[in-house]
Formats: C-alpha cells, structure tokens, sequence
C-alpha cells in the first residue's frame, strides 16, 4: 500500500532568530521533508543533524531561487531585516514571491505585521502591505501571519530606562500586546502544518494589550525598578533619543512606532495563538520574569 509522503516545507531565513526556532521545533515533533534556507548554509548544520535539508536561499539573487525552492509545497517566507537601503526589502521578497510562483510551490505563509495598510507612518508598512496584497492576487493556498511587536524588542530599550527610571514616550495611552519571538514560532509552526484553509490571515498576538505606563507598573513590580513616564511630543522624543545615542536611522523609526502606537495601529488582539498551538502567549508578566536578569542589565 502507498503512503502519503508527507509535505515538502521549506523556510527561508533559517539562520535568523525566528526562521531557526521554528525549525527546531518542527524537527522536534518529528516533522519530516523540512528544508532550512539560508544566505548561510555553516550556520545551521546543526540543523541538518537534526534531519532538515540545507538550501542556499538568498532573496537578492532572484537566478538562483526558482531551483532553491523546487519541489516544495509548503514555502515560510520569512521578511528579511533589510530596512535601511530604499526598494531593497521590496525587491527581495518580490523576488522570493515570484520564484516559489515559477516552482508551483502549493501554499506560501508569510511574516507581516499589524495593520500595514496604507495611510501608516511606519516605514516598513509598504513592503509588508505591498507583499501581502501580491501573495493574495497570485498565490493558490495562502497564509498570512502578521506579527505583533516581539515581547524582544523591549529588552534592547528596557535596560537603559530601568538604569535611569524615566520613559520618554508620545504613545500616550496606546497600547501593544506584545507576544515573545517563541509563541510566534510556536504558532508559525503550527500554521505551517495546517493546510485546512486556503486563504487565511492571523494575527500573532499577546492575549493582553498594554499601554506604556501599564508596562512600566509591570516592570517595576517584577524587576524593583522606579520607572517614571515622561510624556513628551514626537519631536521631544526625536532630540531625546538622538541625545540618548541611538543611531540616527533608527531615530525616526522609533518616533514612528511610538505615533503608531497612540493612533491605536498595534492595539489588534486575537486569540489565533491559542487556535493554532492549544496553548496560551506566554504574559508579559511572564516574559519580565523569564528575562529578569537581562532586564536589569546595564541597558550599554
Ligand atoms: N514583530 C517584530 O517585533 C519584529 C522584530 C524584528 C524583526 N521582525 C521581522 O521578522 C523577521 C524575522 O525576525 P527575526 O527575529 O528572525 O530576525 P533576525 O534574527 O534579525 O533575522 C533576519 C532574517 O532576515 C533574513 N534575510 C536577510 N537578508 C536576506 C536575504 N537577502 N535573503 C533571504 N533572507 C534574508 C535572514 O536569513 P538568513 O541570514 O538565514 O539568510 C534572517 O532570517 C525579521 O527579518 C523582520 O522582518 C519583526
């Protein structure tokens, strides 16, 4: 008797944070037929112990993706962190669009973020709504995941406002319900084991939305910390964060999500983590506790 071979799953970014868990997690349920592409194939050979195929994938060399991507049914294309040179995010993934059309790859995920349609201040919204609409004209069998802020992001700006206990922001009472870079991969697994709808969108998200000065009472009561929130205009924040050291192309995308923010554009809750994993988004709370000591790091 024939058995049904199971899907052929590929994911691009393997080496990154994201593209990496949810691989390991697959290979750890037992997950076969899976191929990790990477820029960096030396990065995860780890990887290819575990059982997963190695594949150079590389969205700036458009040439090379159509053979990369042969014989895959299900395809995670993973949203590169290229942001800084003008188009190049958006040619990238053109790219990695149009080369899993010309291999028939059967059902295509990828990574997008909260409300990305237009008008919104947030740099990276273009490409995100840009790629969203051209997978929903072309593709046969789709799913879009659009991530919430990763619960990650605020180890790299928390340390520095513990150490000095004020928060600078113009969110006002704008709320985010971040989710940890692990309940996304949890999720993305499980949504790339699912073929059971055609079309389909998720928002990856927290349970819980919380404004700045919800998060910083949070903080405080985990971590001992006396954080203060300083209110300040788009443009105060601008010079204080540029005043603070932060690179300059990072400043106005900072400005932007806080704008963002107070326009209500990250406040989408949904319980599809829950849906597709049988398990809850681990808390914010929960979060703070994991990450205790890397919280109270210097914020250097
Ligand atoms: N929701 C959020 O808060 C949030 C925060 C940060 C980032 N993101 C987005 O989510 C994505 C995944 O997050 P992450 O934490 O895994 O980011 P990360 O660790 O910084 O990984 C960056 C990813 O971009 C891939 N990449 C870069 N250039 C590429 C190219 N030319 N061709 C193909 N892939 C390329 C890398 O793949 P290889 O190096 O393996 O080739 C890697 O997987 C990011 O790239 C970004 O678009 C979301």
């Amino acid at each position: 008797m024939m058995t049904a071979r199971s899907p052929r799953i590929l994911i691009t970014g393997a080496s990154g944070h994201l593209g990496r868990r949810v691989l390991e997690i697959l290979l750890e349920q037992g997950v076969t037929n899976l191929c990790a592409g990477t820029r960096t194939p030396d990065k995860v050979s780890d990887l290819a112990a575990m059982g997963a195929e190695l594949r150079r994938v590389d969205f700036d060399e458009p040439g090379s993706l159509r053979k990369a991507f042969e014989g895959t049914d299900r395809l995670l294309i993973i949203s590169t962190d290229a942001i800084f040179v003008p188009g190049q995010r958006r040619r990238q993934h053109r790219a990695a669009l149009d080369a899993a059309l010309e291999a028939r790859v059967g059902r295509l995920l990828y990574t997008s973020m909260p409300n990305p349609e237009p008008p919104s201040v947030m740099p990276i919204a273009p490409d995100h709504y840009e790629m969203e609409q051209a997978i929903e004209q072309s593709a046969r069998s789709f799913a879009i995941l659009r991530n919430s802020w990763y619960a990650e992001n605020l180890l790299r700006s928390m340390p520095a406002v513990i150490k000095s206990g004020r928060w600078y922001t113009s969110a006002a009472d704008g709320r985010i319900p971040y989710i940890s870079r692990e309940d996304v991969a949890r999720a993305t697994a499980a949504a790339l084991l699912d073929d059971s709808t055609s079309h389909v969108r998720y928002d990856l998200t927290g349970a819980r939305a919380l404004c700045t000065q919800e998060i910083a009472t949070l903080a405080n009561d985990v971590f001992g910390s006396r954080i203060e929130i300083v209110p300040v205009s788009d443009d105060e924040l601008s010079a204080q964060l540029a005043a603070s050291g932060m690179p300059a192309a990072w400043v106005p995308r900072r400005v932007a999500t806080d704008v963002n923010t107070r326009r209500g554009k990250f406040d989408v809750i949904s319980d599809a983590v829950i849906r597709l994993t049988g398990s809850p988004p681990q808390t914010l709370r929960e979060f703070f506790a994991m990450h205790c000591q890397a919280f109270q790091n210097s914020g250097a």
